[in-house]
């Protein structure tokens, strides 16, 4: 018997797991001292009370033989979430059909899962700064990984190289680590080099609710072309506080085909076969974000964070630190003051300040001297950590 020695080659924890231990053994040594937290992207606000108003609903038909429901039909997602995401689509100009629409636990699990349908022999192109999920699945199963350098001058969002090939491409936009995100006509240049190389582009969108600069893509199917080569991962943990609840949704176009096999049918081979659906509570929670109560309420909250957002960049600007993000993102991607290593300033800010961030590192080589801050905190807290930042001083 052998285990899978792919797990040898990962980083020994996954890295939002190494960042809570380092800051239980500083909270263990100091029990009395106030640590503000900004280093994994989980929200604080409570669920919109449509969404918790949809629950109760489902709770009570849970509990009547009559309005009973043991397993979905099938574990794509219910029709009434489907269609309520399809619609969503339609809001931002997309016309898909529900049955693309396949409801998944988070993006993460999806993101994750998508690549039991790839032969282990292709080549994967994943950014660098990148969310470990992309690379650590991949390292799991077994396939060569090549990175594409974010950097300071390229603003954190490379553009693809023809003279490179890569058969399946991960892109995050609004981007997890950075913040940063890609126009149109960037995004068009992807989907042209998937379609070049006969590449699938993994997009991940898990960010897009946080658009609001005039013009700027947040879905990949707003791109010509993208119906052909592209999956779209979203999730309604950020969008709407699902942290804690878990949905997300997948995308597959039908025009999706490699040698004349449709991927949307493989995908649904593999959810049957390993997946068994989210809770029907969990979807009529989800079904109510998409109405127009729950878009009202759930901008109310995106506000909330997109307000600390602002805080936090106007402090960085006013230091004269260098960062991307905080404008259609809630994270803040900044250069470490004084030229220190990432997880040199992870400790320093924790000593010093007692404020928890990401180490840039851990997102990628190219993270070395940058530092992730989250904007999905209180508003108080956040302004107040902005204060201890500004005493440090850079
Ligand atoms: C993050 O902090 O990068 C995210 O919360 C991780 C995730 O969404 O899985």
């Amino acid at each position: 018997m052998k285990l899978n020695g792919n797990f040898q080659k990962l980083e020994q924890n996954y890295l939002f797991v190494t960042v809570a231990k380092r800051v239980a053994a500083y909270t263990a040594a100091h029990p009395d001292n106030h640590i503000i937290r900004m280093g994994i992207g989980d929200v604080t606000l409570p669920l919109a009370p449509v969404v918790i108003e949809a629950m109760h609903r489902a709770t009570e038909e849970m509990s009547k033989k009559e309005t009973f429901r043991g397993y979905s039909p099938d574990s794509n997602g219910y029709p009434f979430l489907r269609e309520a995401v399809a619609g969503y689509y339609r809001s931002l100009g997309v016309e898909l059909s529900a049955e693309e629409v396949f409801i998944g636990d988070g993006a993460k699990s999806d993101v994750g899962n998508i690549v039991d349908l790839f032969d282990v022999d292709n080549t994967v192109l994943v950014p660098d700064p990148v969310y470990p999920v992309y690379v650590d699945t991949n390292i799991l199963s077994g396939r060569k990984l090549i990175y594409a350098d974010g950097t300071e001058e390229n603003g954190f969002l490379p553009l693809p190289d023809d003279a490179i090939h890569a058969d399946i491409v991960y892109l995050c936009s609004p981007n997890n680590p950075t913040g940063a995100v890609y126009d149109r006509e960037q995004l068009q240049q992807w989907v042209d080099y998937a379609l070049a190389h006969h590449a699938i582009l993994l997009f991940d969108a898990a960010y897009e609710s946080f658009v609001t600069g005039a013009g700027l893509p947040r879905s990949i199917f707003e791109i010509p072309g993208a119906e052909q080569c592209a999956i779209e991962f979203c999730s309604l943990s950020k969008t709407a506080g699902f942290t804690g609840m878990r949905c997300g949704y997948t995308v597959i176009r039908k025009e999706l085909t490699v040698d004349g096999v449709s991927v949307s049918a493989l995908w649904e081979r593999r959810q049957g076969c390993k997946f068994n659906g989210v809770s029907y509570v969990t979807q009529r929670a989800a079904e109510a974000v998409f109405t127009p109560a729950g878009q009202q309420q759930i901008r109310e909250t995106l506000a909330y964070y997109q307000a600390n957002a602002r805080t936090m960049a106007q402090a960085l600007r006013e230091m004269g630190i260098w960062f991307t993000g905080g404008e259609n993102s809630p994270y803040l991607w900044m250069k470490c003051p004084g030229g220190m290593g990432s997880w040199a300033y992870f400790d320093y800010l924790l000593e010093q300040a007692e404020i928890v961030g990401t180490p840039g590192e851990g997102f990628g080589k190219n993270g070395a001297g940058y530092f992730r801050l989250t904007a999905f905190g209180d508003a108080a807290q956040t302004k107040e950590a902005m204060d201890r930042l500004r005493f440090l001083g850079k």
